[in-house]
């Protein structure tokens, strides 16, 4: 009996390391690691600098391009929420196709966002797509 309550203790603790290694939670600590500091915790992005994500319509009217513009940055003039901006993003060139699909999964789902989930093979298929 006492080794039973033990295998629960012990199934309980793995869970809760092991159970943080869910999608969201990998997509959010990336994004922590490598977007937050330009585009914030909020998703807000920062002033005519760094375009916001929370509540981007860039989001949903490139959801192709995304894949590559996050593996290779992007310096371009885009419009986003009907706001210009010019600035440079450097590519992502460490993070693996899985974490690119977390990443996206995250910031397409947070801060009130409600895109459309993400699938690997969509990531994998754009990434091999993408014009350089
Ligand atoms: C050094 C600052 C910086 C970092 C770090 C950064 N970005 Fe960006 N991001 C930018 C800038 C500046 C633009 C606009 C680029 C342009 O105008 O060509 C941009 C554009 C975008 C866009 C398209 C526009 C929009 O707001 O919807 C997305 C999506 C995006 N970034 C996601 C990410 C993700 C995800 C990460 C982390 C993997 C990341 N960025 C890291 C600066 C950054």
């Amino acid at each position: 009996m006492k080794l039973l309550l033990w295998a629960i203790v012990v199934a309980i603790f793995t869970c809760l390391i092991a159970c943080k290694q869910q999608p969201y939670q990998m997509g959010e600590r990336l994004y922590k690691t490598h977007c937050a500091n330009c585009h914030m915790d909020s998703g807000e992005g920062l002033a005519a600098l760094i375009p916001p994500l929370a509540g981007s319509d860039y989001l949903v009217n490139h959801r192709g391009e995304l894949a590559c513009l996050i593996r290779y940055g992007l310096n371009d003039t885009i419009v986003v929420n009907g706001k210009t901006f010019s600035g440079e993003m450097l590519g992502n060139d460490k993070l693996s196709e899985i974490q690119i699909t977390n990443v996206l999964n995250y910031i397409c789902q947070s801060w009130g966002n409600k895109g459309v989930p993400f699938q690997f093979e969509e990531v994998k298929a754009s990434l091999e797509g993408c014009k350089r």
